[in-house]
């Protein structure tokens, strides 16, 4: 299985005391129930149609699919995403604003070595996406507050849906971004996942020459074909394009003309509600199965994405409760895998809904919470609002009300 995202990796950043084994030791343990990684259900792959796809591409005239290609990628696939994006409401945006990208995780880095040399700083989410935060790590920037007084050399967001949080930055908090008039790298890896309501218009929108917007298929088609794309402001478009011809010549041909085939013949504006309410029933039914098992833990439910972010109410040894989780057979991400800096207070978690199948909830939260019951015994009990730390479920402060959907059908 690939490395989950909240394992994790990278100089200072490294694994303090094994957290990354016990993840690999749990995403081989038989018969566990996976909570952690952060992975799309396969149940949702189109699994027939990239084949006929795939074998389409594969006897076409000539095979431009087993060809080398620009290092911007394959016209008609941008032409696609620009299209795309016009819908969600970019003013003229054209193929020839559009990279096709190694998956998001290459537009980030791209992105990330076009706005900012090392030394310089990165403002983010106390709790970020744990591989933008390697990235940031290993490109040896400073990791700062999004609200800190002091302009940032760029800010790294998610507006539409966070990693972990899974809220909705709010009005005021993208106003406030904007009018820092700073580089803005946008992750909407999770924007075509939210569940419900349309997402507000990307910042790039407002602002597309500061801002950077990096898009995906991992999430809404499926990871392995490595599919993601940046669009960047003009000014900073050449650079890019360089930087990405010098990482890796392209994007993968075959990989490209697989979607782009898929993309022509299917209707993906259609396929997206059947998603939202795929993930969002399955959010809904961790949530109350968290609630029943664990009711001390805090959360809000996610306004979209893979997972609910939970603060529990002791502060324990997290690689105890893991490695306890893993005996029990369930597994979850590390709350510390997401945190831009260390904090103190009580243990943290990310819980994911999007791989293991509903109906191993009810088991897999009776499992975690006999691991929290042995990791916790004899732990320091977190009040409401621990001293020293203010708790990471802030919404108010950065993310829109937590939208309450109609059940799910
Ligand atoms: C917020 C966020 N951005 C980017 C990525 C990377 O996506 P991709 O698989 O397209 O590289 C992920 C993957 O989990 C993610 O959660």
């Amino acid at each position: 299985m690939a490395r989950p995202f909240g394992a994790r990796s990278g100089s200072d950043r490294e694994t303090p005391h094994g957290i990354e084994a016990l993840t690999r030791r749990a995403a081989a343990t038989p018969g566990l129930i996976p909570l952690g990684g952060g992975l799309p259900s396969a149940v949702q792959f189109p699994r027939a149609e990239l084949a006929a796809s795939f074998l389409r591409v594969l006897t076409k005239q000539g095979t431009p699919a087993l060809q080398y290609g620009w290092p911007e990628g394959l016209e008609s696939l941008r032409r696609w995403v620009a299209e795309w994006l016009v819908a969600r409401g970019f003013h003229g945006l054209t193929a020839a604003d559009v990279i096709i990208t190694n998956g998001a995780q290459q537009a980030l880095a791209l992105a990330t070595q076009v706005l900012a040399r090392p030394g310089q700083s990165v403002a983010v989410d106390p709790q970020s996406y744990p591989s933008a935060l390697d990235l940031f790590v290993s490109r040896d920037l400073q990791r700062v507050p999004l609200t800190s007084p002091k302009n940032a050399h760029v800010y790294y967001v998610m507006p539409a849906v966070a990693n972990p949080g899974g809220g909705t930055m709010n009005d005021a908090a993208r106003a406030a971004l904007l009018a820092r008039r700073r580089p803005v790298i946008e992750d909407d890896a999770y924007g075509d996942l939210l569940f419900a309501g349309s997402a507000p218009a990307p910042l790039a929108v407002s602002d597309p020459e500061r801002v950077f917007f990096v898009g995906t298929f991992s999430k809404t088609l499926c990871p392995g074909l490595r599919v993601g794309w940046l669009v960047v402001p003009s000014r900073w478009r050449r650079r890019a394009l360089h930087l990405k011809q010098a990482a890796d010549l392209q994007s993968n041909s075959l990989a490209q003309a697989v979607v782009d085939d898929y993309l022509a013949r299917h209707d993906f504006e259609r396929r997206l509600p059947v998603l939202r309410r795929f993930y969002r029933r399955r959010a809904e039914r961790l949530a109350s199965a968290v609630r029943r098992a664990i009711p001390s833990w805090r959360f809000e439910l996610p306004a979209g994405g893979f997972g609910v972010w939970i603060e529990t109410d002791a502060a324990v040894d997290e690689r105890r409760f893991l490695q306890t989780a893993v005996e029990e057979r369930v597994s979850f991400d590390p709350g510390t895998g997401f945190e831009a800096w260390p904090t103190r207070g009580p243990t943290t978690l990310r819980l994911c809904f999007s791989l293991a199948r509903p109906a191993e909830f009810e088991e897999a939260t009776r499992r975690l919470a006999r691991a929290w019951r042995r990791a916790a015994r004899g732990a320091p009990r977190a009040g409401r609002a621990r001293e020293g730390r203010e708790g990471t479920l802030r919404r108010s402060r950065w993310m829109a009300a937590p939208t309450s959907p109609a059940p799910a059908p």
